[in-house]
């Protein structure tokens, strides 16, 4: 069965550029994204590599480990990885996994064989630091993500998990949060003092508590 929300999620060793990974003990308590390419040498997965590359300041920012998969040989990422210096200024900064058996793609459902049944599909999973799946998303070969938006996820994932509240739609940090409906409003005068605005009894909004 597919990987659920919730789930922990399974443990692998895989080379990578930077050596083996061991998934767990690689982790190490931290938040972690996994995310797959379809495969070395090409366009969309070339700028999609050198954008994570740029963002590793903002993840690292958030205790935020990245890990890229590609179905292709370690020997194979080398020649890749200096195509993404050379063409997006940025030299990759995280593993890239080289999962030439695809063991990992497999164990994390990456290949849609109605897609392609060669290459991985575009999946990112982000895991938490106790290996939760808290995130997963598939988007089409075609379709390079929006990592700004990964890191929008991992603001809201971060911020709820702290206090009772969950985040509007297209929030950003700082904005206004949304009093989560299981707190009563008895609870939630102690929780946030300052008070909140009833849109109604079931949409109350407080400033960001963080
Ligand atoms: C790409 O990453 O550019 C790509 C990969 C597979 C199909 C189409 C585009």
């Amino acid at each position: 069965m597919a990987l659920q929300l919730g789930d922990t999620v399974p443990d692998f060793t895989q080379e990578s550029t930077d050596g083996p990974v061991h998934l767990y003990d690689w982790a190490a308590g931290s938040w972690v994204v996994l995310f797959s390419h379809p495969k070395n040498f090409t366009p969309v997965c070339t700028t999609e590599l050198g954008a994570v590359a740029k963002l590793k300041p903002e993840f690292d920012r958030r205790g935020v480990k990245v890990l890229g998969l590609s179905v292709d040989a370690p020997g194979n990422h080398a020649g890749w990885v200096a195509d993404i210096e050379e063409t997006q200024g940025v030299r990759l900064n995280f593993p890239l996994l080289a999962d030439h058996d695809r063991k990992v793609a497999t164990l994390y459902g990456m290949i849609h064989p109605n897609a392609s049944d060669t290459m991985t599909v575009r999946s990112v999973f982000i895991i938490d630091p106790k290996l939760k799946l808290r995130l997963s998303l598939t988007y089409p070969a075609s379709t390079g993500r929006n990592f700004d938006e990964l890191i929008r996820v991992i603001d809201s994932l971060q911020l709820t998990d702290g206090h009772k509240v969950a985040t509007p739609v297209n929030w950003k940090p700082g904005e206004d949060v949304i009093i989560v409906p299981s707190v009563s409003d008895a609870q939630a005068r102690e929780m946030f003092p300052a008070g909140w605005t009833e849109v109604k009894p079931y949409l109350r909004t407080v400033k960001s508590p963080a």
